[in-house]
Formats: C-alpha cells, sequence, structure tokens
C-alpha cells in the first residue's frame, strides 16, 4: 500500500504529532508522516520529531508580518516540494486564508479540545467549566473558513469532574485527542469519513 505523505503543522510542544507519528510506525498504518512544520522557530515539537526521524522545517511568520498571503506561499512552496498530499494541524495557531482552506478542501485537518460546535475558539476548557458541563471532550473536524466549524470526522468524550480547573479538564481532554486523531487521519485516508 502506498501510504499518503502527510505534513503535522504545529506551533507548541507537540503531543498530538507525536501521537500521529508513533501510530504511522505500523505497517499497515495509511499515512507517512513526511514532514513537520512549525511557525514557532523553537516549537518544543520540533525536538519531538527529530528525535522520531521526522523531517522538520521552521517557517517563522513573524517576517511575513500581516501578509497571509505571503505565509500561505511559501507554506504552500513546501507542501509542494515534499509532495503532501494532507495537512493535520496540531496545536497550529494561525489562521488561513478561505483561499488556502478551500485549495486543501478536505485534506486538511484539525483538532479541538472540545465536543463541537461547543466550546469553539479559545480558552474551550473554561467556556466547558463557567457552563458547567457535565461532559466535554475532543473533537477532530475538517478545516474550512469559519474556526472550528468544519465537518466533524471524529470525537471522544471525557467526563467534567468536581473541583476541575481548566488544566485538570485540559489533561484529561488531551487522552481524549490522543485517541481520537490517529484513527480519524486513517478514516479520512481510508475514505470512511
Ligand atoms: C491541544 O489541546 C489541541 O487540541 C489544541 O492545542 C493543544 C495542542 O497540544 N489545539 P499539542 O501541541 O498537540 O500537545
Amino acid at each position: 500500500m502506498t501510504k499518503k505523505r502527510v505534513a503535522i503543522l504545529i506551533s507548541g510542544r507537540g503531543s498530538n504529532m507525536a501521537t500521529l507519528i508513533e501510530a504511522a510506525r505500523a505497517p499497515d498504518y495509511p499515512a507517512d508522516i513526511a514532514l513537520v512544520i512549525s511557525n514557532v522557530p523553537n516549537a518544543a515539537g520540533l525536538e519531538r520529531a527529530r528525535a522520531a526521524g521526522v523531517k522538520t522545517v521552521v517557517l517563522d511568520h513573524k517576517p511575513f508580518g500581516k501578509d497571509r498571503v505571503a505565509f500561505e506561499a511559501a507554506l504552500q512552496a513546501i507542501l509542494d516540494e515534499h509532495c503532501i498530499a494532507l495537512i493535520c494541524l496540531a496545536g497550529f495557531m494561525r489562521l488561513f486564508t478561505a483561499a488556502f482552506v478551500q485549495r486543501w478542501s478536505q485534506r486538511i485537518l484539525n483538532i479541538h479540545p472540545s465536543l463541537l460546535p461547543l466550546f469553539p475558539g479559545l480558552d474551550p476548557h473554561g467556556q466547558a467549566l463557567r457552563a458547567g458541563a457535565k461532559t466535554s471532550g475532543a473533537t477532530v473536524h475538517f478545516v474550512i473558513p469559519e474556526t472550528d466549524a468544519g465537518p466533524i470526522i471524529a470525537q471522544d468524550s471525557v467526563p467534567v469532574l468536581p473541583g476541575d480547573t481548566p488544566d485538570s479538564l485540559a489533561a484529561r481532554v488531551l487522552e481524549a485527542e490522543h485517541r481520537i486523531y490517529p484513527i480519524a487521519l486513517k478514516q479520512v485516508i481510508e475514505g470512511k469519513s
């Protein structure tokens, strides 16, 4: 089976990236994690990717200022150079233009730490706690121009426990993220999403 070449985009810790890299080591897993791209030069995830033997590229967004189109042109050139078929956003903290997202329609996935459509955007755990939610979780979805709003591919729920803080809830949700991202990517590649 020829594995789909996947690029993972990160901005930070990279634990979801590491989980995808680990899943893709299985011979029958249909993705090849060909590249990790970070917009943050010293993102901790870069070291994890290198330790796992995955090629990394830093594309610092700062030199591009507010010119998203120029940043995306540079990103597209890197993706083309590496023959990337699918993009997985994993803690990638930049927003894309509609043009870029539409160019990658159905080929760009994101993970969000809530049960979308509940609690999109920033601070989903704080939103859940303030709402008194008894359940939260993680969502993998296709990226569309509207943030955190694309068709849902996979979800997994976790309980919100008495005394939870945003950090304790985030840690429990992160375990759900790590469970579903490899499954979601496999489903998309196998056309089951
Ligand atoms: C995860 O909680 C993800 O849902 C959110 O940012 C965090 C990234 O964590 N987008 P990591 O970099 O994958 O460890």
